[in-house]
């Protein structure tokens, strides 16, 4: 069985390199982070306050999540309805940030993401995957870049998109992000202890893919 791990901050670019190594290796690509940006939409519609404990604790384990497959692409799917672009709106961000804290839901996506991983080829891209989700997984890379940079790459991915949004403001929300994913009690942001480090600062998506996969295919 081939797991790879993919961890690292927001915007160091593992979700673009995992949706490609996937293609490449024909396994399956599974984005975590989307999941807890689903969970934060969910608490938008309910009207529940993300760090909420006790209200998100009360909808969490009948939420109508679904991750289906759609020409290889992932789709994210709340309710019935396909969100994978709703998720991606900047203020859904921070909020999937602060419902992902809690361990309710951290309890229930992990259970979740282990379903759709067992048994079968699979590229993972999140914070715990190999800490906690895929501790096994054979291959863990831990994928980062500058603040700046990341910041930048966001900027440009949104703008692209339409969205109109600050650099500095961007910068600003990184910087909280990392501070909570990585500093929250439960299953923090962090390196496991055997993957191997990246930092992609200077370094293009190619560069990047070429590398994981000279890596995976030794
Ligand atoms: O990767 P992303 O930016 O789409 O993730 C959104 C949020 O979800 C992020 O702030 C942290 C959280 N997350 C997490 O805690 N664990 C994961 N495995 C994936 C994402």
């Amino acid at each position: 069985m081939l797991n790879i791990a993919l961890d690292g901050p927001s915007g160091s670019g593992k979700s673009t390199v995992a949706k490609i190594i996937a293609k490449k290796l024909d396994i399956l690509y599974l984005d975590t982070g989307a999941m807890y940006r689903a969970c934060a939409l969910e608490a938008l519609y309910r009207g529940v306050n993300c760090l909420d404990e006790g209200a998100v604790e009360s909808f969490i384990n009948e939420i109508d999540l679904k991750i289906v497959y759609e020409n290889g692409a992932q789709k994210t799917i709340l309710r019935g309805e396909d969100v994978s672009q709703k998720i991606r709106q900047n203020e859904v961000s921070m909020m999937a940030s602060n419902i992902s804290s809690l361990p309710c839901v951290r309890k229930k996506m992990v259970e979740m993401q282990r379903d759709v991983a067992r048994g079968v080829d699979c590229i993972l891209d999140g914070r715990d995957i190999g800490t906690h989700v895929l501790p096994d997984a054979e291959f863990k890379f831990y994928v980062t870049a500058r603040p700046e940079v990341r910041a930048e790459r966001r900027y440009k991915e949104l703008t692209e998109k339409g969205q109109t949004v600050e650099y500095d403001k961007i910068l600003e929300e990184i910087n909280v992000r990392d501070y909570n994913d990585s500093h929250r009690e439960f299953s923090p942001l962090r390196q496991a202890a055997d993957a191997i480090l990246l930092d992609t600062s200077e370094m293009t998506i190619d560069e990047v893919t070429e590398f994981i996969l000279s890596k995976v295919k030794k």
